[in-house]
């Protein structure tokens, strides 16, 4: 029988072991699994349980091994420092064994946490693999977050070493991280052992004698390590991503089940084949830099690309177009907001006639909802398949795509297409049934998830089942909100909690209103995310001071935009602040954030029956009228 998306998909939610099970045997085992799916601490399930393998092994020294020692396994492209510099698999292979032996030298064993703070570039990448191949669990901070969220991130991993550079580079201007790690290991109560950091010419970092190591020296004198071997289930990595309040998850991702999942994915979602050219346009920091700059291509014998620049100004909207040409890259994965940056900059696409785009297939989107101009213009400039996908950080990979490698659907705008075959995508309503073909829902996920999803969170299974499985028993809450059309495509429209999605990064705003609180004038706070053309959405925020305070002089908005960039990051692009006498309620004193955010996006609204005062909402309206909304 011919493969189709339907008869895949049926295969996969009719017998999941005979389907994972085939898929896991692309990869190199040091011993085969017991079981392909283990039920028995259900709803905690573990894939591949008894088997054994190495995540690097698979990812960098098996393509050694079977003949791509001398393919491109990174192609490192900057054009912030100009700077361009490639990686062969055995090279890669080299630098990798020798930071991971450099670790096992400062006393990181298998099971130790290790810390990554870094710019884009491919030092991140092999701290990353280095940690596998020895079994230490990395946690990858992105560079934009602030040095107390690093702290909250440090003081959870409890890291044994911090793998860090001595700056980034966004755009033209030096980002100093080393003070910022400073600051945030100050801050935390779990203290690093060391540091490793590397010395970037365009900023020394000043290093704390008897802590702090120089990366280059601690590798030159490494013995390099060799892959040790894991249990499909130990854990590979840690990555923070934002909850309903200040702390965030820690979303734990397995070696055996995680490897199976990247894989298959890149055959069958991609449609990408060994040797081809692949860049995710993200940052290691993101799940998207995780599974598809790192781990996805890497394991699937193709040349990544590591990217430090941005879509538009490095140095123009061409940016892209000139890397997809120069490295002759089959097929891309950024998000809408990227394209939408390069729309504001050159609608017309000029700058793409300077390119020749003749090899590349298809670009993928993900992050955030395509809006259907962004991909129509995309697809009519470029003239190959668009394709948004919606995945989330715990996923580790899509949950509905349009599975290229499998079979093209048609393309409906606005939405990712189908179920991606292992996940059985239900719309529930409030009461744990599912609704109609139309009907907006709460999108959930049927346990057993697919392989490469979470397990569970660092250190915290009751959080995992509180915050995922207990909202209907048997099911996963993405949290997202939408519904399935006539034939099976969903649609993701919006979230059900307080998390905004800004420029494809996601944060709470329960996090961004806990640092507003800090203030010591602001008496109550609220934060809505307001539509914005370029990022999606950005946070505004909402405050009402404490009586008595009398400064209308714009500082203390100054002050709370300042507090929130020094607590977060700038990556929470916090700038719209505005002063109102009192917030919208309900009675029982829930406040209005979805009323406030329909009135900032001037859309209708439907006066909430159970408000306290419907004049506050007409007063919400003139205040955001002053900062550009409403
Ligand atoms: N280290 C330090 N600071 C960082 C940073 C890093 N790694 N990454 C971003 N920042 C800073 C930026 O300099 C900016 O600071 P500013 O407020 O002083 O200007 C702020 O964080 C917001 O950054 P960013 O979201 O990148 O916005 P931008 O206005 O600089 O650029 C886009 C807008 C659309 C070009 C940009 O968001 C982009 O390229 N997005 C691609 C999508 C993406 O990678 N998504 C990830 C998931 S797929
Ligand atoms: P993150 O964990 O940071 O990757 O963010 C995941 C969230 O981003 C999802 O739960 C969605 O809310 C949103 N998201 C990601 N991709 C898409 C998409 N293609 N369509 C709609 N929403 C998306």
């Amino acid at each position: 029988m011919e493969r189709n998306y339907k008869n895949t998909y049926q295969q996969s939610v009719e017998d999941p072991e005979g389907f994972w099970g085939e898929a896991a045997e692309e990869l190199v085992w040091d011993k085969k699994w017991d079981q392909v799916l283990d039920a028995s601490e259900a709803p905690f399930y573990h894939w591949f349980s008894g088997g054994m393998l190495n995540t690097c092994y698979n990812a960098v020294d098996r393509h050694v091994d079977e003949g791509r020692a001398d393919q491109n396994a990174l192609i490192y492209d900057s054009p912030v420092t100009n700077t361009k510099q490639t990686y062969t698999f055995r090279e890669l292979q080299d630098e990798v064994s020798r930071l991971a032996g450099a670790l096992k030298s400062q006393g990181v064993e298998k099971g130790d946490r290790v810390l990554v703070y870094m710019p884009m570039i491919p030092q991140a990448v092999i701290g990353m693999l280095a940690c596998a191949r020895i079994g230490a669990v990395h946690s990858v901070v992105f560079g934009g977050f602030a040095a107390a969220e690093l702290a909250t991130r440090i003081d959870d991993a409890k890291p044994k070493i911090v793998l860090s550079a001595s700056c980034g580079i966004e755009i033209e201007r030096v980002i100093e991280y080393k003070p910022l790690l400073d600051n945030a290991i100050e801050l935390s109560s779990h203290k690093p052992a060391n540091t490793i950091i590397l010395q970037r010419p365009q900023a020394e970092a000043q290093m704390l004698e008897g802590r702090d190591l120089d990366w280059n020296s601690a590798c030159e004198k490494a013995e390099p390590a060799d892959c040790v071997s894991l249990a499909a289930t130990d854990p590979l990595y840690i990555l923070y991503t934002s909850g309903t309040t200040g702390v965030p998850k820690g979303v734990v991702r397995d070696n055996g089940g995680h490897a199976v999942a990247m894989l298959w994915s890149m055959k069958n979602i991609y449609n990408v084949q060994p040797g081809e050219i692949y860049w995710a346009a993200s940052d290691v920091g993101w799940v998207v830099g995780h599974s598809y700059i790192v781990y996805a291509p890497l394991l699937n014998g193709n040349t990544t690309i590591i990217y430090e620049g941005k879509p538009v100004f490095t140095p123009d909207a061409g940016a892209f177009w000139r890397v997809i040409e120069e490295h002759n890259v089959s097929v891309m994965f950024t998000a809408p907001t990227a394209f939408r940056a390069i729309k504001k900059e050159d609608p017309n696409g000029e700058l793409l006639k300077k390119y020749d785009l003749s090899n590349f297939r298809a670009l993928f989107l993900a992050g955030e909802r395509c809006d259907p101009p962004t991909l129509e213009w995309a697809e009519s400039l470029l003239n190959v398949p668009v394709i948004d996908h919606w995945w989330q950080t715990e996923t580790a990979w899509a949950i509905a795509a349009n599975c290229l490698g499998i079979e093209q659907l048609p393309v409906k705008a606005g939405s990712p297409a189908c179920a991606v075959p292992g996940y059985q995508v239900d719309v529930l309503n409030n009461d744990g049934e599912p609704v109609e073909d139309g009907d907006i829902g709460s999108i959930m996920i049927k346990l057993p998830m697919p392989p490469g999803c979470l397990p569970t969170l660092w250190n915290d299974d009751k959080r995992f089942v509180d915050s995922y499985l207990s909202a209907h028993p048997g099911y996963y809450l993405t949290g997202d909100a939408g519904y399935k059309d006539e034939d099976g495509y969903i649609w993701v429209m919006s979230r059900i909690d307080d998390i905004i999605n800004v420029a494809g990064h996601r944060l709470s705003t329960g996090a961004i209103e806990e640092v507003i609180a800090e203030h010591p004038d602001v008496a109550e706070c609220a934060v809505i995310g307001a539509e914005d053309t370029l990022k999606g959405e950005l946070p505004v925020g909402l405050i009402v001071l404490k009586s008595g305070v009398e400064r209308y002089d714009g500082e203390i908005e100054k002050e709370i935009i300042s507090l929130v960039r020094e607590k977060i990051g700038p990556v929470c692009a916090f700038k719209k602040v505005v002063i109102v006498a009192r917030l919208p309620k309900t009675r029982s004193g829930k406040i209005l954030r979805g009323t406030m955010k329909q009135i900032a996006d001037c859309k209708s609204y439907k006066m909430p029956a159970t408000i306290d005062d419907p004049t506050i909402l007409d007063e919400i309206k003139v205040a955001l009228k002053t900062i550009g909304y409403a």
